[in-house]
């Protein structure tokens, strides 16, 4: 499985690539709004530090426009992923930007229906919404179950990248699923080490070693 961040905070992204954790980034308007930053400078920097997949997103509504400016995204470096929503239009661009080579991520997925269409476009990546679907009580992880098993039924080559993603729990049940590629903020990343039984193992662990009396160094 790989680990995307979701984030354009370049130095959360620093911290976890130099553990060896980051295998693409992927950011959203909301995001860039976020970081505070220019789109093209923060993308610029993001892919510098990164070698996988850096999605950058259209905010054009309109095909032509949309690929007027993921190409001007695209330019930034090899590695960007243009980044289209899930809209008629979106897919249009999507087929275009996937015939020139470009590597394209259709985002704002919330039906298998639509991970289909995506697929018979081109797309790299399709990001189903996880937490956004469970925000309105409906199921996210079985929309990732759903299209896995749509996927393999046919060999489609789109990978899935679980997005949306709120818990530790979202990313260990979509790794069980199957899912290609998780997007997940630093934070929930890094909740991942945690483990109560860790924390009172090695707090035991301290004291009885002080109660030794020895040292290593
Ligand atoms: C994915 O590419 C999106 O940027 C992201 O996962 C959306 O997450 P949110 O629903 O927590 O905003």
């Amino acid at each position: 499985m790989k680990f995307f961040v979701d984030t354009a905070d370049t130095a959360a992204i620093r911290e976890l690539n130099d553990l060896g954790m980051v295998d693409g980034v992927t950011t959203n308007p909301s995001l860039i709004l976020k970081s505070g930053r220019d789109i093209l400078e923060v993308t610029k920097e993001i892919c510098e530090m990164v070698s996988g997949p850096v999605s950058a997103e259209v905010v054009a509504t309109e095909a032509k426009d949309m690929i007027e400016e993921g190409l001007k995204l695209a330019k930034i470096a090899p590695n960007i992923a243009i980044k289209v929503p899930l809209t008629w239009d979106g897919l249009t661009a999507c087929k275009a930007f996937a015939s020139e080579g470009h590597m394209v991520n259709v985002t704002l997925c919330f039906s298998a229906a639509q991970a289909i269409l995506a697929a018979k476009a081109g797309a790299t990546f399709i990001s189903p919404f996880i937490g956004r679907l469970d925000d309105i009580n409906l199921d996210g992880m079985q929309l990732i179950e759903d299209i896995r098993t749509i996927y393999d039924n046919y060999d489609f080559s789109t990978q899935i990248l679980a997005a949306s993603i709120r818990s530790v729990n979202h990313i260990t049940d979509a790794a069980r699923i199957g899912a290609d590629v998780i997007t997940a903020p630093p934070a929930v990343i890094k909740a991942m080490a945690n483990h109560p039984l860790t924390d009172k193992g090695l707090a035991q662990f301290l004291k009885d070693w002080d109660a030794t009396g020895q040292k290593i160094i």
